[in-house]
C-alpha cells in the first residue's frame, strides 16, 4: 500500500534494563530484564501509526553495522516502507541505553552515530502523490529543511517533533504545520519553565498548532483561533515511559488524518502515550486502533480535555 505519511528523522537500536535503583558512581547495579528493540522518535511514531492500521514509510539513515540491520528488521516487521531508509557505508547507527526505574522513568544514554541521511536526489520521489503528511524530528537539520519546503510547495501537511532545541533548528519551524514539543524544549526556547509562553512564542513561526507535552503532567496546546487545551495524561500506573512522547506523535498524525478537533486529537494521542506505558520498551505495548477505542470508552468524564479561558 502506497504509505500515507512519510517520516524523515531518528531511527535507533534501544537497549532497555529495568533496574531497581540507581548505582551510585563505581557501583553496579543488576538489571532485572532486558529488551533490545528498535526506537527513535519518527521511528517509533511511524510504528505507532503502522499499528493503527496506517501505511507509513520510513526515510533516514542506518549505519553498516549489525544495530543497522537489527533496526531496519524491526521496521519491516512493523509494516513500515523502508525503501527510503538509507544504509550508509562505513558508517555507526544510532543507539541508545535506556535504564527504566522502578516507578517507569527512564533515563537515556544514546549514541547520534555517524549514519547521516542525504536526500539531495532522491528527495522528489519522497512525497509521492499517495503522501499526506511528513513527520519530522529535526536531529538532522539539512534534510529535514529540504524536505519540509519541498512539502509546502506539494501541499502536504508537516509536523515536527521538538525534543531539543539545537542551533539551527529555528531555521526549520517556519515550514512546520503542527509543532509537538517536548517540555525540555519550549524551556529551551524561551528560557524559562513557562509552556504557555513558549507557545505564543513558537505560533510567531506561523503552525497552525502548538503543542507542549510534559510527561505526566499531560499535553497544552494552542492554535490560531482556539482556546488552550490541557490535556490530561491518563492514569495507567507506567512501567516504562520510554518513547511515549514518540508515540503521542504517533496518535496526533493519526488525528490529523481524520480531520479530527484538536481536543479529540489530543485525547487519542494522551491514550496511545498511555497505553505504551504498560510495558518495558518505547515499542512493545503500543496499542491497535481497537485497544486505544476501547480504552477511550472505558475513561470517564473527568479524562476529556479541559478548556482554558
Ligand atoms: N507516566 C505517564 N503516564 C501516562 N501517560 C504519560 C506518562 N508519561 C507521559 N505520558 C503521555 O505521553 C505524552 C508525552 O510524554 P513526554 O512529555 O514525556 O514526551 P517526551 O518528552 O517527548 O519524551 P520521549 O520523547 O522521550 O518519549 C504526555 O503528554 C502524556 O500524554
Ligand atoms: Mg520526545
Amino acid at each position: 500500500m502506497k504509505p500515507l505519511v512519510i517520516g524523515l528523522g531518528q531511527c535507533s537500536l534501544d537497549i532497555l534494563g529495568q533496574v531497581d535503583n540507581y548505582p551510585e558512581l563505581d557501583e553496579k547495579a543488576e538489571l532485572n530484564s532486558l529488551l533490545v528493540q528498535g526506537g527513535g522518535p519518527v521511528a517509533t511514531a511511524l510504528v505507532t501509526l503502522s499499528r493503527l492500521g496506517v501505511p507509513v514509510a520510513m526515510a533516514g539513515a542506518v549505519g553498516d553495522d549489525d544495530f543497522g540491520r537489527q533496526i531496519r528488521e524491526g521496521l519491516i516487521q512493523e509494516n513500515v516502507d523502508c525503501t527510503y531508509l538509507m544504509q550508509s557505508a562505513q558508517s555507526s547507527s544510532q543507539v541508545a541505553f535506556v535504564s527504566v526505574d522502578a516507578q517507569g522513568h527512564r533515563n537515556i544514554f544514546w549514541h547520534r552515530g555517524t549514519a547521516h541521511p542525504v536526500f539531495s536526489e532522491r528527495l522528489p520521489g519522497l512525497l509521492s502523490d499517495s503522501v499526506r503528511i511528513l513527520h519530522l524530528d529535526g536531529l538532522h537539520l539539512d534534510p529535514a529543511i529540504a524536505a519540509a519546503k519541498l512539502a509546502r510547495r506539494q501541499a502536504v501537511t508537516t509536523v515536527l517533533d521538538g525534543g531539543t532545541l539545537r542551533p539551527g533548528s529555528e531555521e526549520l519551524l517556519p515550514f512546520i504545520d503542527h509543532l509537538v514539543v517536548s517540555e525540555k524544549f519550549a524551556r529551551q526556547f524561551i528560557g524559562r519553565d513557562d509552556p504557555e509562553a513558549a507557545i505564543q512564542g513558537l505560533l510567531g513561526y506561523g503552525a497552525v498548532e502548538v503543542t507542549v507535552t510534559m510527561g505526566r503532567s499531560g499535553s497544552l496546546s494552542m492554535g490560531k483561533g482556539l482556546s488552550p487545551i490541557l490535556q490530561p495524561a491518563f492514569a495507567v500506573g507506567a512501567i516504562d515511559t520510554t518513547g511515549c512522547g514518540d508515540v503521542f506523535h504517533g496518535g496526533y498524525v493519526y488525528g490529523l488524518l481524520q480531520n479530527w478537533p484538536l481536543e479529540r486529537t489530543l485525547r487519542f494521542a494522551a491514550a496511545c502515550a498511555a497505553l505504551k506505558a504498560r510495558a518495558l520498551g518505547g515499542r512493545t505495548a503500543i496499542p491497535t486502533l481497537p485497544e486505544v477505542e476501547s480504552f477511550l470508552s472505558s475513561q470517564d468524564e473527568q479524562q476529556t480535555p479541559e478548556v482554558i479561558g
